[in-house]
């Protein structure tokens, strides 16, 4: 297991879009008995209800959606390159088929009984705050659904979970 230290969120100095947009992040959700996680390449930091925040979105139809819904936690793992393959493997096989841990060898961690990817440099821990399912009726923009929705069922609209960032890890 690898030593992390707490990281002041003050100090940081990422830049969100690069981060999230193109280095992508594990989404790590569950227990001491069972975890999943699933790569997402969509979400934010930022502040809200006077707390640093993370945002994420998960379609309704994901495996670690169950895992997020049932636990009050989440974490969001960023990694170095070299883990870049590890990240499409998680972003196009689901745990309701495999055990993507013990095939990619990726370990999951804990933290105050928070789970979050050993092999990652840089984790949000984060606890629920909210959890808003987004239906075709909030798409102000007739883009949104044409381009990411159309011929697909209900269950591909996503949830957005907005998380309190309760501490920051780096190594
Ligand atoms: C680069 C990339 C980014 C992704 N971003 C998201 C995302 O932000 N939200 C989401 O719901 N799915 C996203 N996915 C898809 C999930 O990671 C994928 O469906 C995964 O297999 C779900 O695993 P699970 O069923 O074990 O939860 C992304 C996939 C890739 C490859």
């Amino acid at each position: 297991m690898h030593q992390f230290q707490p990281y002041p969120v003050d100090l940081l100095e990422l830049n969100p879009f690069t981060k999230i947009s193109s280095e992508w992040m594990l989404i790590t959700a569950g227990n001491q008995e069972k975890s999943n996680a699933m790569t997402a390449s969509w979400g934010g930091l930022g502040v809200l209800w006077g707390k640093n925040v993370a945002f994420i979105f998960v379609r309704k139809n994901r495996y670690t959606k169950e895992f997020i819904d049932k636990e009050a936690y989440f974490s969001c793992s960023f990694f170095d390159k070299k883990y870049k393959n590890d990240l499409k493997y998680f972003g196009v096989v689901s745990g309701r088929q495999e055990d993507k841990f013990k095939i990619s060898g990726l370990t999951v961690n804990f933290k105050d009984n928070i789970p979050y990817i050993d092999e990652g440099n840089f984790i949000c821990l984060c606890k629920k705050m909210a959890a808003v399912p987004i239906t075709e009726a909030h798409f102000l923009d007739p883009e949104i659904k044409e381009k990411w929705y159309s011929g697909k069922d209900e269950g591909n609209l996503h949830t957005l979970y907005v998380g309190e960032i309760l501490n920051v890890l780096a190594r």
